[in-house]
């Protein structure tokens, strides 16, 4: 359908879906086991009430905010997401282009199926993405990434580090896809040894997971799905104590902690960056969209958790969140609670899914319409006068 005619970002998802294909929808779809998580990222906004105010001039609402001290127009930024390939060939740097007009940032996978330099080669001057890494366990390697997103600093303004997927988890759509592909492969034809039909297969990262190195992971098996495979060579041995330091040495640019989901390690976050001005600048509260450990709490209960317990954590670094976004109204509500920014996952491609960089673009369009509609309703005027006065999360806090 005409991208114009897709109203929410449910009909672009349900857009999206006809257009790619089963493995890409398995693979973005997916969730760990009983995608409980996943669920609840979204519901917990739902459960979360508006308190709108009347008799405010709301003829405009200002939506620009600072990350990392970086100007942005909106606080919704594109979370890293691997594989953007897999739904349409304009791929992430489709994602760059379809943003680009919104003044949001664009926080780029590791497994992206670009590469940081391919994604920036044709990147508005204005824009900025942020670099994700998932440490490997040869850090040479690591290192040599660390090192090119160095060289293009008008670009890559921070170095977020994704702690939440230690360990590969169980994601049945995905593995599902990958055993069907194989049956039917295997009923096809004689097996072959590189059948391994969810293969992260057009990856052209130069700097994505390490696929060869058989240190220390396990090679995934012939019923995996992308999510494994990519999953091979990242370390499972990170720490306070060591990775910090090492990851310290590797960039000057600020650091961004990915996966936070207890205020007991938000509080050790803030506490890290205190002790050590320059490195850890803001963190993520987020469990990867429900795609790691089932049953992890969403980002609006870790933000109530960090309220009551370390407050002062909001005022030492910043604090972003992600998962289960569907309208502006999540948005906003996860402003009021102390989030500096929101990002996007799934969302991003679905757009790209049901349109390319036409279908990115309009997925924003629909989100920071729908963010600027609700601070008016609520009589809010610009992004500072948001907070808990704005909300009521007595249903939250009982579930
Ligand atoms: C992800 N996510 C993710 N996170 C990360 O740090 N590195 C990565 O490579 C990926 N890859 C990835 C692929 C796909 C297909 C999805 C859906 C997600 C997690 C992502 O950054 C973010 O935390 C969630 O997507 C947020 O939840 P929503 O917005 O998808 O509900």
């Amino acid at each position: 359908p005409p991208l114009d005619t897709l109203l929410n970002l449910d009909e672009i998802e349900a857009a999206a879906t006809k257009q790619v294909s089963k493995k890409c929808w398995a693979y973005y779809f997916s969730a760990a086991d009983d995608l409980y998580s996943k669920t609840l990222n979204n519901l917990a906004y739902r459960n979360i009430l508006l308190r709108p105010r009347v008799f405010v001039d709301v003829t405009s609402a200002d939506t620009s905010t600072t990350l990392l001290g970086h100007r942005v127009s909106t606080p919704l930024y594109v979370s890293p997401a691997a594989m953007a390939r897999l739904a349409h060939p304009d791929g992430e740097a489709g994602i760059a282009r379809g943003i680009s007009r919104f003044g949001a940032m664009q926080l780029v996978s590791h497994n992206a199926s670009m590469t940081p330099e391919q994604i920036v080669a044709n990147a508005a001057p204005g824009q900025i993405f942020g670099w994700q890494l998932y440490v490997q366990t040869n850090r040479a390697k690591s290192e040599a990434m660390l090192a090119r997103i160095a060289k293009m600093p008008e670009h890559y303004k921070c170095i977020v580090l994704t702690l939440d997927a230690p360990v590969p988890s169980k994601r049945e759509h995905d593995e599902r896809a990958g055993i069907e592909a194989r049956l039917l492969l295997e009923s096809s034809k004689p097996p072959e040894p590189s059948s391994s039909s969810a293969g992260a297969g057009g990856s052209s990262s130069g700097g994505g997971a390490d696929k060869t190195n058989k240190d220390n992971n396990k090679k995934p098996d012939s019923n995996s799905g992308v999510g494994q495979q990519l999953f091979f060579g990242t370390a499972a041995d990170l720490t306070w104590e060591t990775t910090l330091p090492w990851l310290a040495k590797h960039t000057s640019l600020p650091i961004v902690l990915k996966g936070i989901q207890t205020h007991e390690d938000a509080y050790l976050a803030a506490r890290y960056a205190r002790e050590h001005p320059g490195t850890v600048r803001a963190i993520i509260l987020s469990n990867h969209g429900g795609r790691s450990l089932d049953t992890a709490p969403p980002a609006v209960h870790t933000l109530l958790e960090i309220r009551k317990y370390c407050p002062e954590v909001f005022d030492t670094i910043e604090v972003w969140v992600d998962g289960g976004v569907r309208r502006g109204t999540d948005v906003v509500k996860a402003l009021c609670l102390g989030a500096k920014a929101v990002g996007v996952g799934r969302a991003a491609l679905w757009g790209l899914g049901a349109g390319g960089w036409k279908g990115v673009e309009r997925t924003f369009e629909i989100l920071q319409g729908e963010i600027v509609t609700c601070m008016k309703m609520m009589g809010a005027r610009n992004l500072s006068e948001l907070g808990p006065r704005f909300i009521n999360t007595r249903m939250v806090e009982r579930d």
